[in-house]
């Protein structure tokens, strides 16, 4: 059985995930922070992440890896990310995409985003908060928010939260366990064959440039390998090196 703390409000689940861990009273096993609303929820790159009170999932999941070594930690990302995918596929809903790193995407609009964080002991992972907020019943989103979407916007139905989250869970579960059974070949195939913008081309903007990128490979560490459509050069880039530009330029592609 997953030990679940939900919160009806909390600040984030990843702060209350971290806490619970360095006061040394959390389980030493996986369990799962869940919350009803966030107060300060945290997206990536400093960014804030907003849902409405009871319409969406927003959970953190603790995972303590057997032997995962830091510098496969990208392992985490692709796991998670093909978990969230898969859920939404098994719901029927079709283009379905992982954007680079983590984020969950349907047609060019973002359903889902994470925020993985990871405490490390010597060369290995101790444990990871992987925080995952995926929009389930949320049909008005705020303007500032350049492409959201939801599961209800998509299929038209309404969604029970603890029997999506049940679903999910078995699937991000099983997918965080094959990590160390599944050879990091298979997974990065897996990851790859759901991937947006893999030898596909799409806008980027990379420092100050705005050019037309094609993502030709990415490596087991997640760095991007994205060729630049004029050019044909290619160049790698780090996680916060390069954004896909959303929605305007992309629109003819969605
Ligand atoms: C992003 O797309 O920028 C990542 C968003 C991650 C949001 C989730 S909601 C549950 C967990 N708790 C947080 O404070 N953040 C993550």
């Amino acid at each position: 059985m997953l030990n679940e703390i939900k919160y009806k409000i909390i600040d984030s689940t990843n702060s209350e995930a971290q806490r619970q861990l360095q006061n040394g009273v959390a389980p030493k096993e996986d369990f799962v922070i869940r919350a009803d609303f966030q107060t300060d929820g945290r997206g990536q790159r400093g960014n804030t992440w907003h849902s409405p009170n009871e319409q969406n999932l927003m959970f953190s999941y603790v995972f303590f890896p057997s032997k995962l070594e830091v510098k496969n930690q990208f392992m985490l990302s692709q796991a998670a990310a093909t978990a969230v995918a898969r859920y939404l596929i098994n719901n029927g809903v079709e283009n379905v995409s992982i954007k680079w790193p983590n984020d969950v995407y349907v047609g060019m609009k973002k359903i889902c985003g994470m925020l993985i964080e990871n405490s490390v002991s010597g060369h290995y992972i101790k444990y990871s908060i992987v925080g995952i907020g995926i929009n389930i019943n949320q049909v008005n989103f705020p303007e500032n928010l350049p492409n959201p979407t939801s599961l209800t916007r998509i299929t038209g139905r309404l969604y029970d939260l603890d029997t999506e989250f049940a679903a999910l869970i078995e699937i991000l579960r099983n997918n965080l366990y094959e990590i160390s059974r599944l050879n990091a070949d298979t997974l990065m195939k897996r990851y790859k064959s759901m991937m947006l913008g893999l030898d596909r081309m799409l806008i980027y903007r990379s420092g100050g440039r705005v050019f037309k990128g094609i993502i030709r490979d990415v490596d087991y560490r997640g760095m991007l390998t994205l060729e630049d459509a004029e050019t044909g050069l290619s160049d790698q880039y780090a996680f916060n090196e390069v954004n896909l530009v959303i929605p305007e330029q992309n629109k003819e592609n969605i």
